[in-house]
């Protein structure tokens, strides 16, 4: 399948997560308009309301080297169940993401359903609306 890299890449950028608050490791993995790859993880803080989500990591690491646009992201948490990107993340992505780009959500490397950006987040806030 077309996506079975990116899922290999989200299910190792999970090995690196940091959560000794919630022990619930998530990882991510983005494609560039250009076929480069970043990665994330999920980033616990203390203040747990700092903690960074994994997809989030990943965007912020590619719009960091210049990205500007995503083609897909892949979302894998644990193995027992499809983890799903929360709100904050789907508005992130959003911002970097046409209306139909695909959003794979993993539950292994075998397991997963893809999503359009426009399902996972219908009439959304958009840049257009600050016009
Ligand atoms: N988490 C993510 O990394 N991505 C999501 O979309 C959902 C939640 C993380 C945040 C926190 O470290 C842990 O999962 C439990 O909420």
């Amino acid at each position: 399948m077309k996506y079975d890299n990116l899922i290999v890449k989200a299910i190792e950028a999970r090995e690196k997560a940091y959560v000794p608050y919630s022990h619930f490791k998530v990882g991510a993995a983005l494609i560039t308009e250009d076929d480069s790859i970043y990665t994330g993880c999920n980033i616990e803080n203390c203040s747990y309301g700092a903690t960074n989500c994994a997809e989030r990591t990943a965007i912020f690491k590619a719009v960091s080297e210049g990205y500007r646009k995503i083609k897909a992201i892949a979302i894998v948490g644990d193995e027992k169940n499809y983890t799903a990107p929360c709100g904050i993340c789907r508005q992130v992505i959003s911002e970097f993401a046409d209306k139909d780009i695909d959003i794979i959500i993993v539950k292994d490397k075998d397991n997963y359903k893809i999503k359009k950006m426009n399902e996972i987040l219908p009439d959304s806030f958009t840049k257009d609306n600050l016009l």
